[in-house]
């Protein structure tokens, strides 16, 4: 047996796989956000163990026999968080997530010495570590000065388990301090934050061991011999591992709050000025390009507050034959955006409205707007040398056949939907827990699960997408001075 545990945004979720990898049994518990204030994000790390330990002690209860058996524990966390600990492992102060936009000017400065960008092969943007704790230099100089170590959020929750400073490759390459090309952390660029190699955990890659289960959880979850923890990694590239996406032409796409087109690639292939992320995957040797937006679900999800009409409904009103393009342009930068602008104060806005738009029609219009700006992204991607051939597509957007058939058509690829079954983040870090405690090949462990549905372009619409799409790639320049 073996387990997989997603500290994710909204939640903890934990799965119990067989060495077959069939799913015995998962659990979630929620956790909440704090934003004192605007674009502010933060978690209170305790939570992430409380919900942590509820997930598994709810698995114990309905699977004790099952429990009693796991080999191996693999992790998966939402990526980028600041965690700081003093030398008593006491948290310093909530977590900034992510999702916190505050640090803008400790990463625009950052970014501007070359020696991040050439060393981590990313842009440094205000969601990823290091400005957070730059901003914690500037701003709560005493805390900074009391930092003994800082963890990601999966990585605070591997020391609960463990007792152990580790963190993976996939997950450090977030944090603007390692060296995506080496593997390592980067002396230069902690120098840089005035941090030094003492303050980061030691690194392992996903499918390797990171420690072993404290004794005394073990007893809590009546595991006989206390199981060992893979290195796990951040959530896109566990997501990865989950639908076996890890070698060079193979991708996904998330429709989730957020929108990501994630290609594994067998080379580093940095790309930051279009905002491209180049990160270690949770394998050795091995790397990923990711494009992110910031609003992808989220923005249908947005439409659908405005209007009363739960977003499931506003989709199906539009039918499922795909029709030709609204119209109607819909940014969809409701909270900045990542790739291809690294803009986090840019904002939405509907452009092209007549007294004939109706709700159908801008509900079109926002499905038309995501997929537009995953065309951007699909072009960053082709930037820094990767041909997508097809995509898999996941996240709650993916249940609307009518927006996977805009996206076919938009970005000319077939869209791959799975046969159901859970192939998400917690699920990817079982699989690691299966590499890191055997001696399974790793294609065999990491694969493609069967594709239910595929959606092809609809060639009598691809011309017309495409002038859409020609349009829509005026309208960020044309809006850019004006939405700040
Ligand atoms: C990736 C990113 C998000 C978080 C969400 O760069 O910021 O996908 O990992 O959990």
């Amino acid at each position: 047996m073996y387990i997989g545990i997603d500290i994710g945004t909204s939640g903890v979720k934990s799965l119990l796989i067989d060495e077959s990898q069939n799913i015995i049994a998962t659990a979630h518990h929620s956790i909440k956000i704090s934003r004192p204030h605007t674009g502010w994000s933060e978690q209170n790390p305790e939570d992430w163990i409380e919900a942590t330990k509820a997930t598994l002690d709810s698995i114990k209860q309905s699977h004790a026999k099952q429990m009693s058996a796991v080999l191996g524990i693999g992790l998966s966390g939402q990526m980028h968080g600041a965690t700081l600990l003093d030398k008593h492992d006491k948290i310093l102060r909530p977590c900034m997530l992510w999702n916190d936009t505050r640090s803008n000017f400790e990463a625009e400065q950052m970014d501007s010495n070359p020696d991040f960008q050439k060393i981590s092969g990313n842009i440094v943007f205000p969601g990823f570590t290091a400005p957070k704790v730059s901003w914690v230099r500037n701003n709560e100089p005493e805390i900074f000065s009391r930092i003994h170590k800082v963890l990601l959020p999966k990585d605070y929750v591997r020391l609960w388990l463990t007792g152990e400073y580790v963190s993976d490759m996939s997950d450090a390459s977030g944090t603007s301090w390692l060296n995506v090309e080496k593997r390592q952390w980067s002396s230069t660029l902690l120098d840089a934050c005035e941090l030094n190699q003492n303050q980061m955990p030691r690194l392992v890659e996903g499918s390797e061991v990171s420690g072993q289960l404290r004794e005394k959880l073990a007893k809590r979850w009546g595991v006989s011999n206390p199981p060992l923890v893979a290195g796990g990694a951040g959530d896109n590239a566990t997501s990865a591992c989950g639908m076996g996406i890890i070698k060079e032409g193979q991708s996904f796409v998330s429709l989730g709050t957020s929108g990501v087109l994630f290609a594994a690639n067998s080379s580093y292939s940095p790309n930051p000025k279009s905002a491209v992320h180049a990160f270690c995957h949770a394998i050795p040797d091995t790397w990923h390009q990711m494009g992110v937006i910031l609003s992808a679900a989220d923005s249908l999800n947005w439409y659908s507050e405005i209007t009363g009409v739960p977003a499931n409904d506003l989709s199906k009103e539009l039918g499922n034959e795909l029709k030709a393009p609204s119209g109607v342009y819909f940014l969809p930068y409701l909270a900045g955006e990542r790739t291809p602008y690294n803009d986090s104060s840019i904002r939405g806005a509907f452009i092209g409205m007549s007294r004939n738009s109706d709700r159908k029609t801008l509900t079109q219009s926002v499905l038309e707007g995501v997929v537009f700006a995953i065309r951007d992204n699909m072009a960053a991607l082709e930037a820094s040398g990767t041909q997508l051939r097809s995509l898999t597509a996941v996240g709650g957007g993916s249940k609307s056949h009518y927006w996977l058939k805009v996206l076919a058509t938009a970005l000319n690829l077939p869209i791959d939907i799975p046969a159901k079954g859970d192939f998400g983040g917690a699920f990817g870090a079982a699989r690691l827990a299966i590499l890191a405690t055997s001696d399974q090949a790793i294609s065999s462990v990491l694969t493609s699960p069967a594709i239910e549905q595929s959606f092809e372009p609809d060639k009598e619409y691809i011309d017309q997408y495409d002038e859409a799409y020609n349009t829509y790639k005026k309208l960020y320049p044309a809006i850019k001075s004006v939405t700040k």
